[in-house]
């Protein structure tokens, strides 16, 4: 028997336990929030579609409860408050730290052996101060931002292409920030090929230059941080993890060393398994990309030192 739970039924959170049942994921799925009945009305709706779909994952909604989580497998932590236009990341540390800080204490009291997967923003520091408030083994702990990057990544390269997104390959590491994030755009390839024999170095830098703004292009539209992609990218973390899968997806893992960096929180390949964070993939850098790196790891060690 397989077990997820969601913390946060927001937007983010619940499209996350949405993609998890549509996709049959877990066995079973448990979506908590503070706000009464927020948590059990979208599970229930959620679970009107069960017939619809042909999905048999079950999906309960509580209020707080965390006796409900008990035996977790897999934790994701959405809860916090979301970026309004003109906000950054950085900006919703204060109340986020609060909130994922006694998240994490009452998710691991009830689950003490799942792999906790952070998405609440900003998301280098929050997965951090989880690393630092739980002492797990570095490998328990994801932070989830590289995913959806690279995803948004992926999406830009496919237009720009005239392509089938799902024949795109793109990375994106670094910090999940607008400007602390890297798409690598060395490694961006069409079905194997390189895509800089595809498209010129002005439209590449333009499709890196949109997915570095892409979440501040959505917060714009929607008045509101995005969650379809979030919630799925989240998920494709979870499905990763639970299904022993071994897949190569940028996440925020906790670094002693690897790429020249140390004691914070960043994105990274990492080969995700049953363990969580089994492997960091180191890819060879060049100078740009490194000093790039080391760039983005300065911003968020300057973010991390604002927990205090
Ligand atoms: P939202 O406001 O729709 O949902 C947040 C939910 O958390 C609310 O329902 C709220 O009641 C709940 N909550 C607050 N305190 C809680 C607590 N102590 N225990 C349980 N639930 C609690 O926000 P949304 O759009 O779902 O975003 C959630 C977080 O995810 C934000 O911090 C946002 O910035 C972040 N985010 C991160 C992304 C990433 O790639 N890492 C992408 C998109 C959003
Ligand atoms: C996003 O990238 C704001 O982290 C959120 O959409």
């Amino acid at each position: 028997m397989s077990k997820v739970t969601v913390i946060g039924a927001g937007n983010v959170g619940a499209t996350c336990a949405n993609v998890l049942v549509t996709n049959q994921v877990a066995d079973e799925v448990v979506l908590l929030d503070i706000k009464e009945g927020v948590s059990e009305g979208k599970a229930m709706d959620i679970m009107q579609t069960a017939n619809i779909l042909g999905t048999n994952t079950r999906l309960t909604g509580v209020t707080n409860d965390y006796a409900k989580t008990e035996g977790s497998d897999v934790v994701v932590i959405t809860s916090g408050i979301p970026r309004k236009p003109g906000m950054t990341r950085e900006e919703l540390i204060g109340v986020n730290a609060g909130i994922v800080k006694s998240v994490a204490d009452n998710v691991l009291a009830h689950s003490p052996n799942a792999v906790i997967v952070c998405v609440s923003n900003p998301m280098d520091t929050m997965t951090y101060l989880i690393h630092k408030v739980t002492g797990l083994p570095k490998n328990r702990i994801i932070g989830m931002g590289g995913a959806l990057d690279s995803a948004r990544f992926k999406y830009f390269l496919s237009l720009a292409l005239g392509a089938n997104a799902t024949e795109v390959e793109g990375i994106v590491i670094g910090g999940h920030g607008d400007t602390t994030m890297i798409p690598l755009k060395r490694y961006a390839a069409y079905r194997g090929l390189p895509v800089s024999e595809l498209m010129s170095a002005e439209q590449l830098d333009k499709v890196a230059a949109d997915t570095m703004v892409g979440g501040a292009t959505l917060t714009k539209l929607l008045g509101t941080s995005a969650w379809y992609a979030p919630g799925a990218a989240a998920a494709q973390v979870v499905a990763a993890v639970l299904h022993d899968q071994k897949k190569l997806i940028s996440c925020s893992a906790l670094l002693d060393g690897e790429y020249g960096e140390s004691d914070l929180c960043i994105g990274v390949p990492c080969i995700l398994g049953k363990g969580g964070i089994e492997r960091i993939v180191e890819f060879d850098l060049n100078d740009e990309e490194k000093a790039l790196f080391h760039a983005s790891a300065e911003a968020v060690h300057k973010t991390n030192a604002a927990l205090g």
